[in-house]
């Protein structure tokens, strides 16, 4: 009896012991292993996360539904990762943690989309609160004087510099001549990647060097790796990791061809109202980009944004952005929309130290 007992109490004992310690150890766990770049798009009645309404200083060329975009539903989409909840976003809250801080977007038109949302987020959390808005050159900056928080955007596609000279535009993927910008911020938030592929009248340069060598053209993901490459030297050079955080955005898929998700005869993305179930396509240029950070001394905080992104076929404006209805774009999000979830991957980073 007295054995059994005991028996007894060493099985509970330790089952009790293997609880405490699954606890524990199962969060961890999902910290690790949790890749929030995994998961699907499920419909959450709570969406969107603000109302452009409420955001009197977006751009027209995101506030798709001001624009005439007829159907709604794309914006009631919430990312659900695989294994793990993203954090609510809860803006009051980011707002006291980035306290005295600067936050600077670095790039295209892409990273304007994302700098346009997370300054919406930020307003709608708190509606009272004063802010400013000002931009100067390719700078743009937004603050929030009661919380002493700075969120600026340089607009910058190459990253690397375009110099004018005799002979014409140079794009120079050994030279960062923008670096004194980027300094001495807290958060930095880098992308580069569709003006690597402009020809013809959208390419802003005639000629491109490296080192002595100045080419007519080449192999654009090469030219990408290269100014990559140069890019991740500029941080590897000045970047304080005590100070400051380095975030790259992935690359944002567009969505001009059908034949991308099985619907051949769709005329770019037009039409499209319901996200497609899955991604299966790495992108060539999310592999480059992978590569260079992966090669890097620093840590550089990826926003695994591309296979989420690339089933939102429904989220661009088409028709009801830039140019109205001459236009087309398949390329910039609509907001609210999927650059919300940018920086919802944004905001889990930021609360995670
Ligand atoms: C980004 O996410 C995709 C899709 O989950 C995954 O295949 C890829 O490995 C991720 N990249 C990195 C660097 O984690
Ligand atoms: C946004 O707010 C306006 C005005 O308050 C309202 O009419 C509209 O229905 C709202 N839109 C969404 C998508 O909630
Ligand atoms: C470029 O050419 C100059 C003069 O010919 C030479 O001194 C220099 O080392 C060269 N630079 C590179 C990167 O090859």
């Amino acid at each position: 009896m007295a054995i059994l007992i005991l028996l007894l109490i060493v099985l509970l004992v330790h089952l009790h012991g293997g609880a405490h310690h699954r606890e524990p150890r199962g969060i961890t766990a999902t910290r690790k292993a949790c890749d929030l770049s995994q998961g699907n798009w499920v419909p959450d009645e709570s969406y969107p996360l603000y109302n452009t309404s409420q955001c009197p200083f977006i751009l027209k060329q995101f506030d798709c539904i001001r624009n005439g975009r007829p159907d709604k539903n794309y914006v009631k989409y919430r990312w659900q990762p695989k294994n793990c909840n993203l954090p609510r976003f809860n803006g009051e809250d980011l707002l006291r943690r980035l306290r005295g801080k600067s936050i600077l977007f670095v790039g295209d038109s892409l990273s304007l989309n994302q700098w346009q949302s997370l300054t919406c987020m930020l307003h709608t959390a708190v509606p009272r609160a004063k802010y400013t808005s000002v931009r100067t050159g390719g700078l743009s900056t937004f603050t929030f004087p009661k919380y002493d928080v700075k969120v600026m955007l340089s607009r910058n596609a190459f990253l690397v510099d375009i110099a004018s000279e005799r002979i014409g535009r140079v794009l120079k993927l050994d030279s960062i001549g923008d670096g004194k910008r980027w300094k001495g911020n807290d958060i930095l938030i880098f992308d580069s990647w569709h003006w690597w592929l402009h020809i013809g009248r959208k390419q802003p340069w005639d000629f491109i060097r490296e080192g002595n060598h100045t080419y007519k053209d080449m192999d654009r993901l090469v030219a990408y790796e290269k100014g990559l490459k140069t890019w991740a030297k500029w941080v590897e050079d000045n970047v304080n990791p005590e100070k400051t955080r380095v975030f790259f955005q992935g690359v944002s898929p567009d969505h001009l061809n059908g034949e991308k998700w099985g619907e051949t005869k769709a005329r770019f993305c037009e039409g499209q109202m319901v996200p497609v179930s899955g991604s299966k396509h790495s992108h060539p240029a999310e592999i480059v980009l992978q590569k260079v950070l992966g090669s890097m001394s620093k840590r550089v905080n990826l926003l695994n944004i591309t296979a989420l992104s690339d089933m939102r076929k429904d989220g661009h404006p088409s028709l009801y952005g830039f140019g109205g209805k001459r236009s087309m774009d398949c390329s910039h999000w609509c907001l609210p929309g999927v650059p919300d979830t940018w920086n919802l991957l944004l905001y889990s980073a930021l609360i995670q130290n």
